[in-house]
């Protein structure tokens, strides 16, 4: 249609003058990258996409000619978005040399424009203050959307139909959550798909943009050691945990429409099990890894509702200081069923992972925060060591640990003999602690993906066909849970979560680790 926006860089017409040399270097002289964070005001943007705009400021990752522009409906000056955004930015580079400086610098290219998301009006006046400060080079617009989804369509609509660029690209940064299930995801998909071609919308998981889920295919890909063990001949299951210590306090309006399988599992710990189970893409080209991610969701079963089990925090007192419980916040409904904790066994259907069990745990208010990917080995056929030292079996398999936070290290546990003249086995770390190898602090996942969207790399964004796949797995489940209205097991804030999911993992033969 004609109101899309326009990803036009391919497009431009080059004045005869500039002929013969090379564009990229043109592009960068005549143009000039505007970014909006759409929803300036809340959360998500103070905490995350300020921080990590100025962290690539400072890294000079940013282009040579680049504005900042926040928009929502408060009333704000230039000024108090500038003292919003130092006042409240907290990120790795604080403690770096010149870093008030460079922030001067920064915040005198933020400014702010207040309007509502669905006027065109207002976006057509932020038009004509972002044209101002492209001074007439070619622009290229960069729109974050951090705002409630269900004003999603409207600001892509005003955006695009008042406020997309002219003569350069125009891409829109999505946060999740795209859609509760297949019908809504779908519905969102067709209405951005009104105002935007696929290739400008860029969807966020910001786990794809953590440092050890980058790595997940340098480890696979370019180690011989790893890809040959990489299939259900060595590989016994695959566990996907996350755990959160705390609460879903201050944001339970927003999780009790979605709860536990859909904020984590559907997306964050899929993408990883995705990009951990696909087979080796034709290249690093963005479509061929997605194309590879998209065959093994479309190759898994859909999740059964006897390989889920769901739990909810309540309340509890520790060391005399009592915890809430999730229907304790005021904003959840006393009655509400939504599950804060879910333990789940997915299966791949296809010939490298036939009848391996890959268990997800996810859960809020437990006792760690933790994020790590755990491969179990088979054991060692007829095994020499156990059956002459009694080894417990279980204790005897390797395992590689890929921890994604905190500490983000990857670990494989090996059997090992304990120094000295009797014959003790032991089991060992062949430890590779990020902290101890590399001195170089790790960026925030939100850094890379901005710049990623600044330069058009959407390997790590999440394509719609990747996205119908992920529904389709989790929607039946999801609604014969609340169909059901299944009641989930009730655990205390601050312990291990609900031991159905051990009497779950035992079903196939697993134990958490
Ligand atoms: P907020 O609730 O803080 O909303 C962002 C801004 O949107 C607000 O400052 C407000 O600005 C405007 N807004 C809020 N509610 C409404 C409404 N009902 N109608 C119109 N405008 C409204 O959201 P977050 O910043 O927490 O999150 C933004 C997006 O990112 C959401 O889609 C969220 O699901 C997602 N997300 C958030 C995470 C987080 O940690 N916060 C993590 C992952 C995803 P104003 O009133 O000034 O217009
Ligand atoms: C978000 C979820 O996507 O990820 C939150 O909505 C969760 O509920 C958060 O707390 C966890 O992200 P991180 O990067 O802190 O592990």
């Amino acid at each position: 249609p004609s109101n899309k926006l326009g990803d036009g860089l391919l497009s431009i017409t080059l004045p005869e003058e500039f002929k013969d040399t090379a564009s990229f270097d043109i592009n960068k002289d005549k143009s000039t990258v505007s970014i909006t964070v759409v929803g300036a005001s809340g959360d998500l943007a103070k905490k995350k996409i300020f921080p990590a705009l100025f962290a690539l400021y400072y890294e000079d990752c940013l282009p040579e000619h680049f504005t900042i522009f926040g928009y929502a409906r408060s009333k704000m000056t230039d000024a108090e978005l500038r003292n919003m955004i130092s006042r409240t930015l907290t990120c790795r580079i604080d403690k770096r040399e010149n870093c008030d400086e460079k922030m001067d610098q920064f915040l005198n290219r933020c400014f702010y424009h207040s309007g509502q998301y669905d006027s065109q009006n207002n976006f057509a006046e932020l038009d004509k203050k972002l044209k101002e400060h492209e001074g007439g080079r070619i622009s290229n617009r960069l729109f974050y959307l951090s705002i409630p989804p269900n004003i999603f369509t409207a600001a892509v609509r005003c955006a695009s139909l008042s406020a997309s660029s002219a003569n350069g690209w125009t891409r829109v940064i999505v946060e999740k959550p795209f859609g509760r299930d297949s019908e809504s995801s779908a519905a969102l998909t067709d209405a951005l798909k009104q105002y935007l071609e696929e290739d400008q919308i860029f969807r966020i998981d910001h786990y794809l943009g953590k440092e050890l889920v980058e790595n997940l295919s340098v480890l696979r890909f370019s180690n011989l050691i790893f890809e040959p063990l990489w299939s259900r001949q060595y590989i016994r299951s695959v566990q996907l945990i996350f755990s959160e210590d705390f609460g879903t306090e201050g944001r339970g309006g927003y999780f009790d429409n979605y709860g536990i399988i859909r904020d984590i599992m559907q997306n964050h710990l899929l993408q990883i099990l995705a990009l951990f189970a696909m087979e080796t893409p034709v290249s690093l080209d963005a479509e061929d890894i997605r194309n590879e991610k998209v065959k093994v969701l479309r190759s898994m079963r859909p999740l059964q509702l006897e390989d889920v089990i769901i739990g909810q925090y309540k309340s509890h007192t520790k060391g005399g200081v009592s915890y809430p419980g999730y229907t304790d916040d005021k904003t959840v409904p006393k009655d509400s069923l939504t599950p804060t904790f879910a333990a789940a066994a997915l299966f791949i259907d296809n010939a490298r992972w036939d009848g391996v069990p890959f268990l997800m745990k996810a859960g809020k208010a437990l006792h760690n925060k933790r994020a790590e990917i755990r491969v179990q080995f088979r054991h060692v056929p007829g095994n020499l060591y156990n059956r002459n030292f009694g080894t417990d079996l279980d204790q005897a398999t390797n395992e590689l640990v890929i921890r994604v936070q905190p500490d983000e290290a990857i670990y494989l546990k090996i059997n090992n003999k304990v120094p000295g003249l009797g014959m003790r086995l032991d089991r060992s770390n062949l430890n590779l602690l990020y902290a101890a190898r590399y001195s170089k602090e790790i960026p925030d996942a939100y850094e890379r993906l901005l710049l990623d969207a600044v330069e058009g790399e959407r390997r790590l964004f999440i394509r719609s066909d990747e996205l119908d796949a992920a529904w389709a797995l989790f929607t039946p489940v999801l609604k014969e849970l609340e169909e059901k209205a299944i009641i989930p097991e009730y655990y205390p804030y601050g312990s291990r979560g609900p031991v159905g999911a051990h009497y779950l993992a035992a079903r196939h033969n697993v134990r958490w680790c």
